[in-house]
């Protein structure tokens, strides 16, 4: 009740002020050292998986304006985005309209993008992208919002547009929706800051098909967690057809997060 009530207030303010500080200037870093952490072994599979990546997928400019980090993760989210296109045998138009829900600060919007481009298809594809964030104003501690770092990691995709705005459901705009990592537990949207009103059905009906599946993998180098372990997409007619459990997959990679 307590958590609740003060994430309500914490939310409202954020939406009152709507902090914008500016672009921030992400420096581009080495990739020389992306899998010095990784056994040999493991350092070799990972290169010649992040190469096949970079090449099916035009990461060059990726490659040159991005942190290690941040490019190790695009390589998460790419290798993610792939398996389950191909899992789910998902049919991309050549002109696709998609939206992402709940972007956070869009840190992987270039792997989303190459993804619907270029994914099993050579000549590539013309590409709209929304994403919708219903709290893009968090503050990090550099006193960027969300939303600044989306601009900055926006910036070279033609026709992509983040909205600080909750997603509303209009039919028929979109192709393909994603929804990466939501909560769909109440306890991690409560623990992450959010009032108890914005967690929406279609969450919630994620969250109870996801209880009875074990937990076995994360995207981050820690053990496995349930609420790191979830990658949902919807279509229209079709919702949560990748967490049906006949289409679920799991997902080891050498391109986790390293916390
Ligand atoms: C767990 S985070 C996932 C972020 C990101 N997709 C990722 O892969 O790391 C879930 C995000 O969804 C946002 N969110 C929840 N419900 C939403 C809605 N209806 N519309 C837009 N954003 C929403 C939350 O504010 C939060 O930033």
């Amino acid at each position: 009740m307590i958590t609740s009530v003060k994430n309500a207030i914490g939310y409202s303010l954020r939406q009152l002020i709507k902090r914008k500080k500016g672009v921030p200037l992400i420096p581009n870093e080495s990739k020389q050292e992306l899998f010095s952490h990784l056994p040999l072994n493991e350092r070799k599979q990972a290169d010649v998986t992040a190469r096949q990546l970079f090449s099916d997928f035009h990461l060059n400019d990726l490659y040159e304006n991005s942190s290690a980090d941040n490019f190790r993760q695009n390589l998460f989210y790419l290798e993610m985005l792939e398996r389950a296109f191909s899992e789910a045998d998902v049919k991309i138009p050549q002109n696709i309209v998609a939206a992402d829900i709940g972007p956070s600060d869009w840190f992987y919007v270039k792997a989303l993008y190459a993804a619907l481009k270029w994914w099993s298809n050579p000549d590539g594809r013309e590409v709209q992208l929304t994403g919708y964030e219903a709290d893009a104003f968090r503050v990090y501690p550099n006193g960027f919002s969300r939303y600044d770092f989306a601009q900055s990691y926006i910036q070279g995709l033609e026709k992509v547009q983040y909205i600080p705005e909750k997603f509303t459901r209009q039919p028929e705009k979109y192709d393909l929706i994603t929804m990466l990592f939501p909560f769909v537990f109440i306890k991690d949207h409560l623990k992450w800051g959010l009032p108890f009103r914005r967690f929406d059905a279609y969450s919630a009906q994620i969250g109870h098909q996801f209880r009875s599946i074990p937990a076995t993998c994360s995207r981050v180098n820690r053990p496995p967690d349930r609420s790191e372990a979830t990658l949902v997409f919807y279509y229209f007619s079709d919702l949560f057809f990748l967490v049906k459990e006949d289409r679920i997959f799991l997902m080891d990679s050498p391109f986790k997060f390293i916390l």
